[in-house]
Order: structure tokens, then sequence, then C-alpha cells
């Protein structure tokens, strides 16, 4: 758990970082869930208002995963000797000593240069929608110093897209009013849609800079802050005894602050400052906002409501395992960030760019919240249901600002929102969600139940040449893109899904009286099983998919990508076969795609680019879905090994998906997952992280340590207790909050089993069976002998 450059504090809820020159930016995510910035061990990031694309706040970096070179900084100059460093110890790059920590939602970094020490807070508070910066410095040289702070970010506002294309005419309409404390900032061209429109208007929002303490110089002109030929290493507007003023008109925008201080030896100094956003929406008076963010006060008074606001939303479930590293990611990093995909989806992050979270990642991302908030995940829940079409297509990304795209070409989107709704009513018995009415794209409403059903017909209806549904433009695997493009080529796994979903919805269907159609809805899944099992089995596991020229995926026999790892971890889950060919699959998987550090998502890598199968052929081999060791497939494949009672393997796969178990040569953050590390066939990159932060793998690897490992499983009429663990855990605990009501587990397993349940205790008297009844009580124990 410590690697060369950190480690986790002692309670888990800090990373600490010991050098400025981590071999990438480690982020953090400082956000209310509306506003929400980046900001890395050393203060670089950008920043946005609930939309990264089109409420941009904070200018992006071009490279920002590399070289961090945009974000928050504060520069120090010896006014004696003209003599400047930061205090984030990056860009300019001097420092004596240096230490960043990571904390749910704020990012704290301290330094000493020269005999000056400084403190950086950076954070955004519930309520405030502004991120809050706190400077100050200490005077430890001994004598007195007479120096200039300055604070510095630059602003890309509204359509990010447009600043990325065309800095300067973008600029053209930057409307900047400056003030004593800071400035207010408009922009006044914005689309409300993708790309360049004649239907431009001023952005509704706007942004504001303001400080605790008046600066003695203010400029917003960026050109005039770094002048030519420099850069945030050497910027020449702080050479003179004032920033300059500036006054470029149109140019970019930047916010530098400079006060001029005098610090006698062992004093301080402090200020506070604020960018933030008036949005249009807001009830609240922008003078009122801004006053109040002249005061120091509102700066601690927040600080605290920011800490008890994730505290609260973080409570609700705790494990207590033999194995410290588990508990440190369920307990804090792992929850951290199920909340940040939860608000944030799939785009922004220093790798992520463009797109929006499609309607499978928000429903997974919803999933992964629904034990520590069913209420937030409704909320999500009810927003994706409005990317529905009449004949159940799912629209394309599932954005904040309510664009509506055309029918994803993802054939997959709408099986996932039966999977979270499901999942939300098993957690809550909020059945009367199903009745709610929510608008379609193409004009009138349906219910929640409706859109599940019309997801799941268009899938039992589909009928490809071996019988099984079409792959189309790509599934869970969406870079498999020409697998089925010309409209014969079909998915096994997405066969497989569709049973697990028909499974998971059967109950409510049934609830529901709908029993003819629930009939028919097996009868297919049966038929599924059936020429999955007939058709699709090649001796050792499962065929992926068949090309539109009805040739297999993934078949012993290919040179490359003769095995791919979902059509065997969901068949598992979804039980298609006997309990032998399943374990076989599961004995495949690690076979040949097992690596220290998880499962590929296929193997071995394509090296060709192949038109039959798509992009996916195309990334480098080893990378990304080109058989990377890919974590959101690998965390799947936990809960596989769950189901089929093999504990040893699940936790040690848990164990080796930790991000915290990589070895030196991941790169990226050891605090929370990646979509993948570079897998075997990347050679010497083998292990190399990448694409941090935004992926399911949070939330697949949160429950399958809740529901499949510890086994505590939401069902209609209660908590089904099946715990599946490495059979060295002798006893280990769980908090789960469960229809409104606390539960405490304590499992103990003298026997040392894998599985098995031998009693179970509710508040000291016997359960018959391992189902739990729903709760009587707010505070419920539980003790469960394994054996
Ligand atoms: C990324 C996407 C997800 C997709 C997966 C595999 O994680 O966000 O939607 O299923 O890659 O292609």
């Amino acid at each position: 758990m410590t690697s060369n450059h950190g480690q986790f504090s002692k309670d888990g809820r800090e990373y600490i970082i010991n050098t400025p020159n981590t071999p990438r930016p480690w982020i953090n995510y400082l956000t209310n869930g509306d506003y929400c910035a980046l900001c890395s061990h050393v203060g670089g990031g950008f920043s946005f208002f609930r939309d990264h694309r089109f409420n941009g706040v904070l200018k992006r970096g071009l490279q920002q995963s590399q070289d961090d070179l945009a974000g928050r900084f504060v520069y120090v100059k010896d006014e004696e000797t003209g003599e400047v460093w930061t205090a984030n110890v990056h860009p300019v790059g001097k420092f004596d000593t240096f230490e960043a920590r990571h904390g749910i939602g704020y990012t704290l970094i301290k330094s000493s240069y020269n005999g000056i020490s400084a403190d950086l807070r950076y954070f955004v508070s519930p309520g405030i929608d502004a991120e809050l910066w706190t400077i100050r410095l200490d005077n430890r040289s001994g004598k007195l110093r007479r120096l200039s702070v300055y604070s510095l970010a630059e602003f890309s506002l509204g359509n990010v897209s447009l600043y990325e294309g065309d800095v300067n005419f973008h600029g053209l309409f930057n409307e900047v009013k400056a003030n004593e404390h800071g400035f207010v900032a408009g922009h006044m061209l914005w689309f409300p849609e993708y790309g360049w429109s004649e239907d431009s208007r001023p952005w509704a929002h706007s942004v504001f800079l303001t400080t605790t303490q008046k600066p003695d110089r203010i400029t917003t002109d960026r050109i005039a802050f770094f002048g030519p030929f420099r850069s945030l290493a050497n910027p020449k507007g702080i050479e003179g005894e004032y920033l300059p003023k500036g006054g470029g008109g149109c140019t970019e925008l930047a916010g530098a602050c400079q006060w001029r201080i005098q610090l006698a030896p062992g004093k301080s100094w402090s200020v506070n400052e604020a960018i933030g956003m008036f949005h249009a929406s807001s009830s609240q008076e922008p003078q009122q906002v801004v006053a109040k963010l002249q005061s120091a006060a509102t700066y601690e008074d927040a600080w605290k409501a920011h800490n008890e606001h994730w505290t609260r939303l973080m409570d609700p479930v705790e494990v207590e395992t033999p194995d410290p590293a588990i508990n440190i990611m369920m307990n804090v990093w792992n929850k951290w960030q199920l909340f940040v995909n939860f608000y944030f989806g799939r785009a922004p992050s220093y790798f992520h760019k463009g797109q929006y979270p499609a309607m499978r990642d928000c429903c997974q991302d919803a999933f992964g919240v629904i034990p520590l908030s069913p209420e937030l995940a409704k909320v999500n829940l009810r927003r994706v249901g409005t990317f529905f079409f009449r004949d159940g297509q799912a629209a394309g990304g599932c954005n904040r600002i309510g664009l509506k795209e055309g029918p994803s070409v993802k054939v997959d989107l709408p099986l996932w929102f039966v999977l979270a709704v499901t999942d939300y009513l098993r957690e809550t018995g909020d059945t009367d969600f199903l009745d709610e009415s929510l608008p379609l794209i193409d004009g009138g409403a349906s219910t929640v139940y409706e859109k599940m059903i019309t997801g799941i017909e268009r899938m039992v209806r589909q009928r490809g040449p071996h019988g099984l549904p079409l792959m189309g433009k790509g599934d869970w695997n969406d870079a498999a893109n020409a697998v089925g493009v010309k409209g014969r080529g079909e998915s096994v796994w997405l066969a497989q899904f569709l049973c697990y979903v028909i499974g998971e919805i059967a109950p409510l269907m049934r609830r529901k009286n709908d029993h003819a159609r629930l009939a028919s809805y097996e009868e297919r899944a049966g038929e599924l099983r059936k020429i999955i099992n007939a058709q699709c089995w090649d001796g050792e596991w499962f065929v992926r998919a068949f090309r539109d020229d009805g040739r297999p995926l993934g078949v012993k026999g290919e040179k490359e990508g003769y095995i791919w790892i979902n059509s065997q971890t969901w068949a598992v889950i979804a039980g298609i076969a006997d309990p032998e060919r399943l374990n076989t699959c599961l004995d495949s998987v690690e076979k040949h795609m097992g690596t220290p550090y998880g499962l590929t998502n296929l193997a071995p890598a394509y090296t060709k680019y192949d038109s039959t199968i798509g992009l996916i052929t195309g990334f480098r081999a080893g990378w990304k879905e080109n058989g990377a060791v890919f974590s959101h497939a690998s965390s799947f494949n936990v809960v596989a090994r769950a189901v089929m009672g093999r504990g040893r393997d699940a936790v040690d796969l848990f164990r080796r998906i930790l991000p915290s178990n990589k070895a030196d040569n991941y790169l990226v953050e050891p605090y929370i997952y990646s979509q993948f590390c570079a897998g075997p066939d990347a050679g010497a990159a083998h292990g190399q992280g990448a694409y941090h932060w935004l992926t399911g793998t949070a939330a697949w690897m949160f429950r399958a340590m809740t529901d499949y490992i510890i086994g505590v499983r939401p069902e209609l009429q209660g908590l089904r207790i099946r715990p599946v663990v490495d059979p060295s855990w002798k006893s280990f605990t769980m908090k789960r909050l469960f229809s409104g009501s606390t539960y405490r587990f304590t499992f103990e397993n003298p026997d040392g089993v894998e599985t098995g349940v031998r009693q179970i205790y509710l508040d000291d008297q016997l359960v018959d069976g391992t189902l739990l009844p729903l709760p009587t009580h707010k505070q419920h124990q539980v003790r469960v002998v394994m054996g």
C-alpha cells in the first residue's frame, strides 16, 4: 500500500504524496456534485459547472495527463532578490520540502522554499458553486521578508470545444468586469447544441473570482501575465513591481492577483480566494454570494459543511475484512470514486475528453451508489430514463444539460437501465417508481416499467442467423464496432446478458401480474441458453460473437483474440450452462487471460486491423480493450467467481485489481481504479495504467465485495446472505443500510470454508434459511456462522 511516491494516511481517508514529481499527475475531484474541479497533487487541473463541454470555467491543458500545465497556481516572489517559486512546487519546480494530501473532495499542499513554508487548501463545498482556495504562508527564515504572492488561474468559459478550436475568436466574446476583490466574467457566445449553430446566445451563466483580502493588483489579461515566449514556469508579468494591468481587450482570460506583503520572522499571512459560478437558475443574488466569499469565516464554515456532507454520504456501508488494503479501498476511496463517477460519468478526466457517458455507464454508476444513497441513485435513474425513444432504443450520451442525441448505435444500452432499476427496487421496495411517467425523446411519455419492457422486447425479438441478438455496431465492447455492422453479426455476450436481465426483472413482472409477457421472455431465455450451449461452446470456453459473414469470434485456432473474457464471465453470472462448463470457463479465463494485475479483455491482442471486428483491433496491442488488463471486465469476473462459490479465487482477483497492489510502473493514481493497465502483449509497458477514475470498475468492485464476497444482497423480500470468501478469512464484519435500517453483520468462519452458512442469528434469534426478512427496526444485529 506504500508506493515510491506516497501512501495512505493511517485512517485511509487521505492519500499522502511525498514528492511533486509523481510519474503522472495524480489527481482528485473537488465537487459538490454541480461545480467540479479536477485538481492534481500540485494544483493542476480544470473546472466546470455540471457539464464539462458546455459550462467550462478553468481551462484545460492540451496534454493535461502528461504535463499538467493548466491549473490553480500560487507564485511567490522574494522582493529583495527577485527570486520566484511556486507554493505548489510546479510549474516553477523549486522546493525544499513537499507533501500533498488528497482527501474526500479536497486537496492540501504543503511545501517550503527558502524559509517560507506554504499551505494550500482547495475544495468545493455543498451550497457554494465555487472552488475555494486558502493560501497561507509562514516565515520560518528568522528574518523579515518582503514578498509578493500571486494567484493564477486561466479560463475557458462556456463551450469549451469552441475555445479549443479557436482561442482568438472565442476570446472576442469574453466580457469582464473587474472590481476591487476580483472580477465577474460572462461569455456572449454559446450554442445550445453541438458544434457551430446560428442559434447563438450569451452563455446563461457567469463566473466570478473574489478574495478575502483586496489584492494590490489584479490582471485578467492572460497574455499580459505571461508575455511572449514565456510559460507557466517563468511568466514575465511577475517580474515587475506590480502585475501589468493588461488591457488587451479581447484577449484570453486569466485571473491573476498580487498581494505585496511583509512577513516578520515567525509570522504568517493568509488569504482565501473563490472562483465560481453564478448560474442562471440560482436563487441567490450574485452580490450576496460574492460578499459572503469576501469573509474568511465563510471558508471555514464551508470546510466544515464539506466534510460533514461527505462523511454522511459515505457512512451507510462499511466493511472490516482481514485485508487492510481491501478495507481502505472499500471504506474510503472506492466510495469516493463511486460518487465522482455518479456525478460526472465518463468524460471529464485527465484522459477522457469529449464524450458523454452512455446509458450503460450512467446505469452502472447508479448501481454502484444505490447501497450508499438510493435517493441520489433515483435522481440519476430518473434523468437517464428521459433518454429513451418510443421503440426502446436509447440515445447516445446521457448528459446533464438535457441535450438529446439520436438513437445510439450501441445495442446493449437499454438493458443496463433494467439492471440498475431492478437493483434500486430491491434496495428500496419503491415500486411506485415503476409507474412514474417520463418523457420520450421522440414525443410523448412512458412509465419506467414500459421503458424497461420496450428495451427488453427489442432484444427479445431479434434473431440473427444463429438465433442470437444482433451485435450491430457494438455492445459492451464499444470498440468491437464492425462485428455486426452489416446487420447479420450476433453477440453471444448480449444473449447471456439478456438472459441475466430477464432473471432480474422476473420477480417484478410477477408482482405486476405481467405473467404472459414474462412467460414469453423466459421462453426466449430458455431458447437462448440452448443455442449458446449447442452452438457457441468451443470446448473450453464460449465464443464471443459471430461476424456478419457468419465466422465465430473468439475461438480456438484463431491466432489473435481466440478468447474474450465477457462471454465467459457472463455465462457464469447468468447461469447459462451446467456448473462443470461454467467452472471450465473460469479456469480458461485465468489460464489465458490471468496477469498479476487482473484479467485481460481478450487474448492474445490483435496486431493487425481487422475490418470484420473493428476499432478494437486498431488499438496498440495490449492497450485498452485490445488485450489490456481491463479492470471493468475483471471486476465482472470477481462476481462470477463468487457466484461459483470460489471464494479463494474471487478474493485473489479482487486483490490483484486493487490499484494499491499494482507494480511501480503503474504510473497513475494508486488510490482509485483505472480503466485498464497495459496487458502482457504491450511488452515492457505491461502494468502501465491509463484512463483513470471514470470506469464502471468502481461500481462493480464495490458491489462484488458487498453483495457477492461478503455476500449480502437485497431481494424484494429481504436480504439474502451468501458469503464467499478466502478460507483464511476467519472473521469479518459489514455495516449496511437497507430499507432505512442499519444492519451490523459479524461473520464467523471457524472451519475456514470458502462458502456455506451454518447459522444466521438476527438480533439473537436463529433465522430459518438464508433470507433475512425486511427490517422491523432502525437497527439490526446479524451474526452469521459459516460452515
Ligand atoms: C469504457 C466505456 C464502457 C464500455 C467499456 C468497454 O469503460 O465507458 O461503456 O463498456 O469501455 O468498451
